[in-house]
């Protein structure tokens, strides 16, 4: 797609509303980003010092999403607190996008068991332990799948249950929902800007010379006609589906959705993958234990070791079976460890045990239940703000987590929840005033996440300041 297109297409996203200017938005906006400079000297400083050996001044590309005029360095974060390098002190509704939901550093059996761990034991002898076992009896238990194995990304497990469903079903695609995200997984990073074309999501081409549509079907959330034909062509491994699209903006699935695609799948025989790394914030046993969906494989990462490098994917019985005669592990002419699932670091004895005690420990109904309370009286309040000034703004929330649209209507699809993101102006402002004012909010998304450790009072310090924010976008 050409750059002209790409800026008319940036464009047609950009949601008008009576009452709010843009164009003084924008204003606003460089007010703010002005703002910015003043409070955080010892971050630029740092970024120009870091930018001689780091491209962009990060060592990992996620960390210069904030857009900001020069990057934000921490010096500390503590339950749902972070602090930069001037000491500003912000309440974080981020968490890492999702992988310290639990809280930064919370004081809970996690962090102890951890911090013994290291002193104690090894972190790498190549070897299973008992906290692999029990690890895996509970995912079983919870999710209803009989075999586990770790990743230390959900990306990767994602990259591995690709492996696994090509190599039973011989078939070389995956299906995905268009703007879904599953990582940086290259099947995966594809979509479809006009009907029936399959491109590159992001200018760096993975694999030169090759035609995206080779490796990928795409069709649209909650249109199952969309679904059948990616299928019916009989050459599709494995359909990627999260319960909710989480990627765009939360956009829920219509009644009846997952049964049909269940069908579907079973019907052009097609693997389903669920991914629950950002619905696990429903609960202990993300959507697929309380929807009764049911998956051959399943995979969670981010939070399910309270951030410490790990994911899980679990696949069925039937698929386990022919994977391991496949393999032929008793074999001991066969390298076991050359398939492809994983490296020499993978299985860590240290993420094993974050796994185990956060199943265990955190992953409960008594903790979400905490968790669930404070993000239904942020909800309510941001809801009240939204009705009070009369705007067209709605919100959603799954268990932990509620994303802002600046759209009245909750979004049916993926365009249209992409437009409610507000970028071009709406969006832009939010986050720059919200973080000015000490307030993380997941950087490219309008969302929201709320810890254990989240209080009553940091939620209506947020809808104190939303309020504010909403009262600017009208004034003038
Ligand atoms: C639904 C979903 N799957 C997979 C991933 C990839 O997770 P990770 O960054 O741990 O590889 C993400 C990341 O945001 C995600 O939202």
């Amino acid at each position: 797609m050409a750059d002209t297109d790409t800026t008319a297409l940036m464009k047609s996203l950009i949601p008008r509303h009576d009452g709010i200017d843009l164009e003084r938005l924008h204003v606003l906006i460089e007010e703010e980003l002005e703002l910015y400079v003043e409070r955080t000297p010892k971050s630029r400083e740092m970024a120009e010092r870091a930018k001689r050996h780091l491209v962009g001044g990060v060592m990992c590309n996620w960390h210069g999403d904030w857009h900001l005029p020069h990057q934000l360095y921490v010096s500390r974060s503590k339950d749902c607190r972070v602090w930069d390098l001037d000491g500003n002190e912000y309440i974080d509704f981020n968490l890492g996008d999702t992988p310290d939901i639990f809280g930064h550093a919370p004081d809970n059996q996690v962090t102890s068991s951890l911090a013994s761990f290291i002193q104690e034991e090894g972190i790498a002898t190549l070897l299973p332990n008992e906290d692999a076992v029990v690890a895996a009896e509970i995912l079983a238990q919870r999710i209803g799948l009989r075999y586990w194995y770790t990743a230390l990304s959900a990306s990767d497990a994602n990259r591995f249950s690709i492996k696994i469903a090509r190599m039973l079903t011989g078939r070389p695609k995956v299906m995905i929902f268009n703007l879904a995200y599953h990582g940086n997984v290259d099947e995966t990073l594809k979509w479809t800007l006009e009907p029936g074309s399959i491109e590159r999501r992001f200018p760096l081409d993975y694999a030169p010379g090759q035609d995206p549509a080779a490796t990928t079907a795409i069709a649209n959330w909650n249109d199952l006609e969309s679904v059948e034909k990616a299928l019916e062509g009989e050459d599709v491994a494995m359909v990627f589906a999260e319960p909710a699209l989480t990627n765009t903006g939360i956009v829920m699935p219509q009644p009846g959705f997952h049964e049909k695609l269940r069908e579907l799948c079973t019907r052009y025989g097609s693997y389903l993958l669920i991914d629950e790394t950002h619905t696990l914030s429903e609960g202990p046993r993300g959507c697929t234990g309380p929807w009764g969906l049911e998956p051959d494989f399943w995979v969670a990462g981010k939070c399910i070791a309270s951030g410490v490098p790990c994911a899980v994917y679990g696949f069925s019985e039937e698929i386990g079976d022919k994977l391991g005669a496949i393999m032929q592990m008793d074999d001991p002419h066969v390298s076991a460890g050359f398939t492809g699932l994983g490296t020499t670091a993978t299985g860590n004895a240290l993420s094993t045990r974050a796994l185990r005690m956060t199943l265990e420990h955190v992953l409960t109904d008594e903790v979400y239940g905490r968790m669930r309370e404070t993000m239904a009286r942020l909800v309510d309040g941001m809801r009240a703000v939204i009705a009070k000034h009369g705007v067209p703004f709605s919100v959603t929330s799954m268990g932990n987590r509620c994303d802002l649209r600046f759209l009245p209507e909750p979004a049916v699809d993926a365009f249209d929840s992409t437009i409610g993101v507000g970028l071009g102006g709406y969006f832009e402002f939010l986050h720059l005033r919200a973080l000015n004012r000490g307030f993380f909010i997941i950087p490219y998304l309008n969302m929201f996440l709320c810890s254990p450790t989240t209080t009553a009072d940091d939620v209506d310090r947020w809808v104190e300041c939303f309020d504010e924010i909403v009262a600017d976008m009208l004034s003038g």
